[in-house]
Protein backbone atom coordinates (compact mmCIF):
# COMPACT_ATOMS: atom_id res chain seq x y z
CA UNK A 1 0.00 0.00 0.00
CA UNK A 2 1.56 3.38 -1.15
CA UNK A 3 -0.79 6.18 0.18
CA UNK A 4 -3.34 4.32 2.36
CA UNK A 5 -6.62 6.09 3.55
CA UNK A 6 -6.01 8.63 5.82
CA UNK A 7 -4.46 11.42 3.45
CA UNK A 8 -4.81 12.09 -0.58
CA UNK A 9 -1.87 11.07 -2.92
CA UNK A 10 0.81 14.27 -3.34
CA UNK A 11 4.05 14.47 -5.53
CA UNK A 12 6.21 13.16 -3.21
CA UNK A 13 3.84 9.76 -3.88
CA UNK A 14 4.91 9.57 -8.16
CA UNK A 15 8.04 7.29 -7.55
CA UNK A 16 5.78 4.92 -6.00
CA UNK A 17 3.25 4.91 -8.48
CA UNK A 18 4.44 3.21 -11.46
CA UNK A 19 0.75 2.59 -12.56
CA UNK A 20 -0.12 5.79 -12.52
CA UNK A 21 2.40 7.03 -14.90
CA UNK A 22 1.74 4.21 -16.95
CA UNK A 23 -1.87 4.76 -17.41
CA UNK A 24 -1.23 8.79 -17.81
CA UNK A 25 1.69 7.64 -20.11
CA UNK A 26 -0.51 5.05 -22.20
CA UNK A 27 -3.32 7.65 -22.44
CA UNK A 28 -0.55 10.10 -23.92
CA UNK A 29 0.08 7.30 -26.36
CA UNK A 30 -3.21 5.92 -27.55
CA UNK A 31 -5.18 9.22 -28.27
CA UNK A 32 -2.46 12.21 -28.69
CA UNK A 33 -3.73 15.49 -27.70
CA UNK A 34 -1.20 16.76 -30.42
CA UNK A 35 -1.63 16.60 -34.16
CA UNK A 36 -1.30 12.80 -34.82
CA UNK A 37 0.67 13.71 -37.59
CA UNK A 38 2.81 15.76 -35.36
CA UNK A 39 3.69 19.48 -35.88
CA UNK A 40 5.02 20.40 -38.87
CA UNK A 41 8.45 21.33 -39.70
CA UNK A 42 10.17 22.73 -43.42
CA UNK A 43 13.12 21.83 -43.97
CA UNK A 44 15.83 25.19 -44.48
CA UNK A 45 18.86 23.81 -46.36
CA UNK A 46 18.93 19.83 -48.40
CA UNK A 47 19.69 17.19 -46.08
CA UNK A 48 19.81 13.12 -46.66
CA UNK A 49 17.88 10.56 -44.17
CA UNK A 50 19.61 7.12 -44.68
CA UNK A 51 18.89 6.89 -48.57
CA UNK A 52 16.67 9.67 -48.96
CA UNK A 53 17.20 13.00 -50.42
CA UNK A 54 15.13 15.55 -49.22
CA UNK A 55 15.58 19.01 -50.98
CA UNK A 56 15.01 22.48 -49.12
CA UNK A 57 11.77 23.78 -48.31
CA UNK A 58 10.42 20.14 -47.90
CA UNK A 59 7.48 19.82 -45.15
CA UNK A 60 7.87 17.25 -42.77
CA UNK A 61 6.07 15.27 -40.42
CA UNK A 62 7.30 12.93 -37.38
CA UNK A 63 4.03 10.74 -37.85
CA UNK A 64 3.03 9.92 -34.02
CA UNK A 65 0.19 7.47 -35.30
CA UNK A 66 2.98 5.53 -37.67
CA UNK A 67 6.13 5.64 -35.00
CA UNK A 68 2.56 4.34 -32.21
CA UNK A 69 1.97 1.59 -34.73
CA UNK A 70 5.90 -0.01 -35.09
CA UNK A 71 5.63 -3.40 -34.02
CA UNK A 72 8.86 -3.94 -32.44
CA UNK A 73 8.09 -1.26 -30.29
CA UNK A 74 4.83 -1.84 -29.91
CA UNK A 75 3.08 -4.96 -30.77
CA UNK A 76 -0.39 -4.23 -30.27
CA UNK A 77 0.05 -0.55 -30.68
CA UNK A 78 -3.58 0.09 -31.84
CA UNK A 79 -4.67 -0.78 -28.09
CA UNK A 80 -4.65 0.91 -25.23
CA UNK A 81 -2.31 -1.25 -23.10
CA UNK A 82 -0.82 0.46 -19.75
CA UNK A 83 0.76 -3.08 -18.66
CA UNK A 84 3.15 -2.60 -21.92
CA UNK A 85 5.43 -0.07 -19.36
CA UNK A 86 4.69 -2.36 -16.66
CA UNK A 87 5.83 -5.75 -17.51
CA UNK A 88 9.35 -7.07 -18.57
CA UNK A 89 7.75 -8.92 -21.73
CA UNK A 90 6.67 -5.84 -23.47
CA UNK A 91 9.91 -4.03 -25.18
CA UNK A 92 9.11 -0.84 -23.81
CA UNK A 93 9.48 -1.86 -20.41
CA UNK A 94 12.49 -0.37 -18.41
CA UNK A 95 13.79 -0.44 -15.03
CA UNK A 96 13.51 1.01 -12.48
CA UNK A 97 10.06 1.20 -11.67
CA UNK A 98 10.50 4.00 -9.31
CA UNK A 99 11.57 6.41 -12.35
CA UNK A 100 9.86 4.66 -15.71
CA UNK A 101 7.62 4.97 -16.89
CA UNK A 102 7.85 8.77 -17.63
CA UNK A 103 7.41 10.70 -20.06
CA UNK A 104 11.19 12.24 -20.50
CA UNK A 105 12.42 12.49 -24.48
CA UNK A 106 8.47 10.28 -25.49
CA UNK A 107 7.88 11.00 -29.13
CA UNK A 108 4.31 12.42 -28.02
CA UNK A 109 6.01 15.24 -27.17
CA UNK A 110 8.18 15.59 -30.48
CA UNK A 111 11.54 16.33 -31.01
CA UNK A 112 14.99 18.08 -31.09
CA UNK A 113 15.01 21.80 -29.93
CA UNK A 114 11.37 22.50 -30.65
CA UNK A 115 10.32 19.65 -28.83
CA UNK A 116 7.41 20.33 -25.68
CA UNK A 117 9.28 22.23 -23.03
CA UNK A 118 7.14 20.99 -20.69
CA UNK A 119 7.13 17.02 -20.52
CA UNK A 120 7.90 18.08 -16.66
CA UNK A 121 4.66 19.35 -15.98
CA UNK A 122 2.62 16.91 -17.37
CA UNK A 123 4.89 14.08 -15.80
CA UNK A 124 4.10 15.24 -12.27
CA UNK A 125 0.37 17.35 -12.47
CA UNK A 126 -1.51 14.80 -14.17
CA UNK A 127 -0.21 12.20 -12.97
CA UNK A 128 -1.33 13.63 -9.15
CA UNK A 129 -4.59 14.09 -10.28
CA UNK A 130 -5.47 10.78 -11.78
CA UNK A 131 -3.92 9.22 -8.66
CA UNK A 132 -6.34 11.31 -7.31
CA UNK A 133 -9.40 10.49 -9.16
CA UNK A 134 -8.46 6.57 -8.19
CA UNK A 135 -8.18 7.08 -4.46
CA UNK A 136 -11.17 8.93 -4.00
CA UNK A 137 -13.62 7.06 -6.99
CA UNK A 138 -14.92 3.65 -8.08
CA UNK A 139 -15.52 4.85 -11.89
CA UNK A 140 -17.79 2.11 -13.33
CA UNK A 141 -19.94 1.96 -16.40
CA UNK A 142 -23.29 4.14 -16.34
CA UNK A 143 -26.50 1.55 -15.43
CA UNK A 144 -29.04 0.82 -18.17
CA UNK A 145 -31.89 2.68 -16.11
CA UNK A 146 -34.36 -0.11 -17.69
CA UNK A 147 -32.52 -3.32 -17.47
CA UNK A 148 -30.23 -2.09 -14.21
CA UNK A 149 -27.21 -3.87 -16.15
CA UNK A 150 -23.94 -2.13 -17.24
CA UNK A 151 -23.95 -0.19 -20.60
CA UNK A 152 -21.15 -0.70 -22.86
CA UNK A 153 -18.16 2.20 -22.67
CA UNK A 154 -19.25 3.76 -26.23
CA UNK A 155 -16.19 6.64 -26.40
CA UNK A 156 -16.05 8.20 -29.41
CA UNK A 157 -13.57 10.79 -30.81
CA UNK A 158 -13.87 14.17 -32.65
CA UNK A 159 -13.25 13.72 -36.26
CA UNK A 160 -9.91 16.14 -35.90
CA UNK A 161 -6.60 15.64 -36.51
CA UNK A 162 -6.22 15.80 -32.75
CA UNK A 163 -9.07 14.55 -31.58
CA UNK A 164 -10.37 14.66 -27.94
CA UNK A 165 -13.27 12.43 -26.89
CA UNK A 166 -16.61 13.28 -26.39
CA UNK A 167 -18.49 13.44 -23.81
CA UNK A 168 -19.67 10.23 -22.38
CA UNK A 169 -20.87 9.24 -19.13
CA UNK A 170 -19.78 7.31 -15.98
CA UNK A 171 -20.45 6.61 -12.56
CA UNK A 172 -18.21 8.01 -10.08
CA UNK A 173 -18.65 6.68 -6.89
CA UNK A 174 -16.38 8.05 -3.67
CA UNK A 175 -14.95 4.74 -2.40
CA UNK A 176 -16.12 5.46 1.00
CA UNK A 177 -17.18 8.11 3.84
CA UNK A 178 -13.80 8.63 5.23
CA UNK A 179 -12.74 9.46 1.78
CA UNK A 180 -15.24 11.65 1.27
CA UNK A 181 -14.98 13.72 4.32
CA UNK A 182 -11.34 14.07 3.44
CA UNK A 183 -11.90 15.69 -0.45
CA UNK A 184 -14.14 18.67 1.09
CA UNK A 185 -11.68 19.14 4.33
CA UNK A 186 -8.84 19.34 1.38
CA UNK A 187 -11.17 21.22 -0.83
CA UNK A 188 -11.15 23.56 2.36
CA UNK A 189 -7.76 23.94 3.39
CA UNK A 190 -6.26 24.56 -0.25
CA UNK A 191 -9.18 27.09 -1.19
CA UNK A 192 -7.95 29.02 2.23
CA UNK A 193 -4.09 28.93 1.29
CA UNK A 194 -4.98 30.58 -2.64
CA UNK A 195 -4.42 34.59 -2.95
CA UNK A 196 -7.04 34.16 -5.97
CA UNK A 197 -10.01 32.14 -4.62
CA UNK A 198 -13.07 33.74 -3.86
CA UNK A 199 -16.12 32.01 -2.49
CA UNK A 200 -19.19 31.58 -4.55
CA UNK A 201 -22.43 32.97 -3.09
C1 LIG B 1 0.00 15.68 -22.77
C2 LIG B 1 0.58 16.85 -22.71
C3 LIG B 1 1.37 17.47 -23.84
C4 LIG B 1 1.74 16.95 -25.04
C5 LIG B 1 1.48 15.57 -25.62
C6 LIG B 1 2.49 18.00 -25.74
C7 LIG B 1 3.04 17.86 -26.99
C8 LIG B 1 3.71 18.85 -27.66
C9 LIG B 1 4.26 18.72 -29.00
C10 LIG B 1 4.19 17.49 -29.88
C11 LIG B 1 4.84 19.90 -29.33
C12 LIG B 1 5.53 20.25 -30.66
C13 LIG B 1 6.97 19.80 -30.57
C14 LIG B 1 7.68 19.87 -31.89
O1 LIG B 1 7.57 20.90 -32.61
O2 LIG B 1 8.39 18.90 -32.21
C15 LIG B 1 4.67 20.80 -28.20
C16 LIG B 1 5.13 22.08 -28.16
C17 LIG B 1 4.95 22.93 -27.09
N1 LIG B 1 4.34 22.62 -25.90
FE1 LIG B 1 3.51 20.85 -25.38
N2 LIG B 1 2.56 19.10 -24.93
C18 LIG B 1 1.89 18.84 -23.76
C19 LIG B 1 1.74 19.65 -22.68
C20 LIG B 1 2.23 20.94 -22.61
C21 LIG B 1 2.08 21.80 -21.46
C22 LIG B 1 1.40 21.39 -20.15
C23 LIG B 1 2.67 22.98 -21.78
C24 LIG B 1 2.81 24.25 -20.98
C25 LIG B 1 2.43 24.39 -19.73
C26 LIG B 1 3.19 22.87 -23.13
C27 LIG B 1 3.84 23.86 -23.83
C28 LIG B 1 4.36 23.74 -25.09
C29 LIG B 1 5.03 24.83 -25.83
C30 LIG B 1 5.28 26.26 -25.33
C31 LIG B 1 5.41 24.31 -27.08
C32 LIG B 1 6.14 25.04 -28.22
C33 LIG B 1 7.63 24.79 -28.13
C34 LIG B 1 8.39 25.43 -29.31
O3 LIG B 1 7.83 25.54 -30.40
O4 LIG B 1 9.57 25.79 -29.12
N3 LIG B 1 2.91 21.61 -23.60
N4 LIG B 1 3.98 20.14 -27.21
Amino acid sequence: MVVGKDRLPTFKDIPQLPTVRAVVKEGIRHRSIVAELGIARKLDQDDWHEEYFIPKGTILHSNFSAIFSDRTLYPDGSVYNPARWLGPSYPTYREPLSIYPNLTGFTSFGYGRRACPRTNFTDRTPTVMVARLAWAFNIKKQIDPVTRKELPLNIKYEPTPNPKPEPFSARFEVRDEQRAKMITKEKEKEDLKDPLFVEKR
